[in-house]
């Protein structure tokens, strides 16, 4: 069979009727798969891309459609998946997105449910799409605004759009593509004085607003452990202006730390992902499709760690092969990313190349 010198020897056997879990060495199984659609974006966030962008991937190592849904399919159907994100790059600029939304919402999981989607979005040109998106099966979003500031925004990501960032959250809620989530990365003497305006800005719509810790992936120049804006910084800046106390339900496999928050008025919940600082890498439940077709186990898996699927799809490889290979991928994941090893290297691929 095509790729099976590829499959280690203790990897556990498929079910009768060809199903298996992607399930890991230290007891994780991924339930959420995060494809990136493009590695394209039509913004350049300083922390991600130069200003010149980056070199894109050839279209002819990109899988196309019916590739992707076909690995929708064998993810979902095949391998336990029940969550799907889609990511870029931006993930708009995939013209086909409604169809291949449509296809994954056609898909039962394991349970017998269609699986959950979301996506990851730079949130340029959703609220034209807003509907379509939705009327295609789309469930949630997740929208990328790290400051409310138009000049502030301007300089971040080196476009003025960041009325077009609004617009997309307000056709978010008001198309109850809930609960909207807007992404906030802090960095420091760039946005950290952002966090109380975020925060009230989110309120305000009743988006739930999400501080991400900026992670070693953009340009090495961007990132430096001991400056960078911790989780409890962000909790001490929130503290000074608004009323703090735990959400008490059990966070799962959740990355976000959700804390209610209330000025007097209003109130609402604010996540904080410590993706750094506090690594939830041990119920992590995740695995990643690239726009070339790769299964990386772990945003920070290393250029070796990848399994590419394209030629093994491209062969004529049957679904159980397929899958064979994705769930190898997988048995190596690694236990953490290791930022804080002496060791530790950034991945060679730009995270708009691997998804968020
Ligand atoms: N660290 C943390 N978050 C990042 N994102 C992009 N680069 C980084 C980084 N280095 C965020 C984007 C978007 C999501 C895909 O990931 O802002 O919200
Ligand atoms: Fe585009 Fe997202 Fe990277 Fe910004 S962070 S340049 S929106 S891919």
């Amino acid at each position: 069979m095509p790729g099976s010198s590829a499959l280690p020897a203790d990897l556990p056997a498929a079910a009768a009727d060809g199903t298996r879990t992607l399930a890991d060495t230290y007891g994780r199984v991924a339930r959420d798969l995060r494809v990136s659609l493009t590695d394209r974006c039509n913004l350049r966030c300083t922390y991600c891309m130069p200003a010149e962008g980056l070199d894109w991937l050839p279209t002819e190592q990109t899988l196309d459609d019916d590739e992707t849904i076909r690995l929708l399919a064998i993810a979902v159907e095949k391998l336990g998946i029940r969550q799907i994100r889609f990511t870029g790059g931006e993930p708009l600029l995939r013209k086909s997105l409604e169809k291949i939304i449509a296809a994954a919402k056609g898909l039962r999981t394991d349970e017998g449910r269609a699986p959950q989607l979301a996506m990851t979005t730079n949130g340029m040109g959703l609220a034209r799409r807003v509907h379509a998106l939705k009327d295609a099966g789309l469930d949630r979003v997740n929208i990328s605004l790290d400051t409310v500031d138009p000049e502030l925004y301007a300089r971040l990501t080196r476009r003025d759009r960041v009325t077009d960032a609004i617009a997309a959250i307000d056709a978010a809620v008001a198309a109850g593509l809930s609960p909207v989530k807007v992404n906030a990365v802090i960095m420091p003497g760039i946005n950290d004085h952002s966090i109380g305006d975020l925060a009230r800005f989110c309120l305000e719509r009743g988006a739930q607003l999400r501080f991400i810790e900026q992670m070693p992936l953009g340009p090495p120049s961007q990132w430096k452990r001991a400056e960078m804006i911790t989780a409890q910084d962000i909790l001490d800046a929130l503290a000074e202006e608004f009323e703090l106390s735990p959400v008490d339900k059990p966070r799962g496999s959740a990355p976000a730390a959700l804390w209610n928050v209330t000025d007097g008025t209003r109130s609402g919940e604010v996540g904080v992902i410590a993706s750094v600082s506090h690594p939830f890498c041990g119920d992590c439940d995740r695995t990643r499709l690239t726009t070339d077709g790769a299964i990386r186990s772990c945003l920070f898996s290393a250029a070796g760690d990848e399994v590419s699927l394209r030629e093994l799809l491209r062969s004529g490889a049957s679904d159980d092969e397929i899958g064979a290979l994705w769930a190898a991928a997988m048995w190596r994941k690694k236990p953490g990313h290791g930022i804080d090893d002496p060791g530790f290297l950034q991945p060679d691929r730009p995270m708009s190349a691997i998804g968020g």
